[in-house]
């Protein structure tokens, strides 16, 4: 058994004081000249070696520059960084990147094995990051109270992957490639809220981090990537529905930070064309930003 299975359903022994010596009102370690180059609400990424990028491991994943980003601007050295749907640990690596504890759950065992063993090729700083395959309902009895200084997450966007890819916003031929009409769900685990509809993803999202709120400090941040999307030729506004379900459990909005996707999205096609107008969702999501007020 390794040290991640042997954690489960365990309190979790991890580091989370500070370890820099910033005054203790600032909210991150970054200077003013450093900090300023963040004041644009308009994010962009790029996609590194390191990243995954290959479906077959993991359909979704989001660039380490993301949660670098929000650990750079959110957190101190030596805090605690909870990613509560963390996929292949890309949270976790820009952790260790930063000199942050950090810990992670999913519900699929693939993943987290993925994510501890990328964290294990990585040099070792005295810092701890650790994935842990357990629902994300569950965290609370694994983290003490008001030691998170940041959950930076991307949740499944609902049910949206739960149908044959379509590839829409690819051009041509290049379309038909080896994930055409393939479904890449991360499970079909029905406590996976990749497999559920709006109503039920919202009801989930609300009850999940409702357990979450207590482990944060006071205000701490909580970053929450999504996107809105079609279903069934209507629009879901899913970021919209994540804003009322925090909100209803006690979260406040802080900010709504648009990741502009417009230099990875590549040979996008003319959609609707000559009838219609549709947006190619793809060329932006949010990043919502809360707290614990
Ligand atoms: C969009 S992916 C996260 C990808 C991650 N940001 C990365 O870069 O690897 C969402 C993840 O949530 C997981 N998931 C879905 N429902 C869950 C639940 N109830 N508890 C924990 N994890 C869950 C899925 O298995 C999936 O890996």
């Amino acid at each position: 058994m390794n040290s991640a299975e042997s954690n489960i359903g365990r309190p979790l022994r991890i580091g989370h004081e500070r370890t820099c010596a910033c005054p203790q009102n600032h909210i991150n370690c970054l200077s003013a000249k450093e900090w300023i180059q963040h004041q644009i609400a308009v994010w962009e990424f790029y996609y590194e070696a390191r990243d995954v990028r290959d479906k077959n491991v993991h359909p979704a994943t989001y660039p380490i520059a993301l949660p670098s980003k929000c650990i750079s601007l959110f957190s101190h050295k030596g805090e605690l960084v909870l990613d509560p749907f963390v996929g292949v640990g890309t949270t976790l690596v820009a952790a260790r990147d930063l000199g942050r504890n950090a810990a992670g759950f999913d519900l699929k065992a693939d993943y987290v094995e993925f994510s501890n063993k990328r964290l294990n090729s990585m040099p070792d700083n005295g810092t701890t990051q650790i994935a842990l395959c357990d629902d994300a309902h569950n965290i609370p009895s694994y983290l003490e109270e008001e030691t998170v200084a940041l959950c930076v997450t991307s949740p499944p966007y609902a049910n949206l992957l739960n149908r044959r890819r379509q590839n829409k916003s690819i051009r041509g031929d290049l379309r038909r490639d080896e994930h055409y009409l393939k479904v890449q769900q991360y499970s079909d685990d029905p406590r996976d809220l990749g497999t559920m509809n709006a109503e039920a993803y919202a009801e989930t999202m609300g009850e999940i981090f409702e357990g979450i709120l207590p482990l944060l400090r006071h205000k701490a941040h909580c970053l929450v990537n999504i996107t809105d999307y079609w279903w069934e030729d209507k629009r879901v506004p899913a970021h919209m529905h994540v804003i009322n379900a925090l909100q209803d459990v006690g979260y406040e909005l802080r900010n709504i930070i648009i990741w502009d996707r417009r230099n990875i999205v590549n040979r996008a096609g003319i959609f609707g064309w000559p009838n219609n107008y549709i947006t190619l969702s793809t060329t932006f999501e949010y990043i919502v930003d809360f707290w614990r007020p």
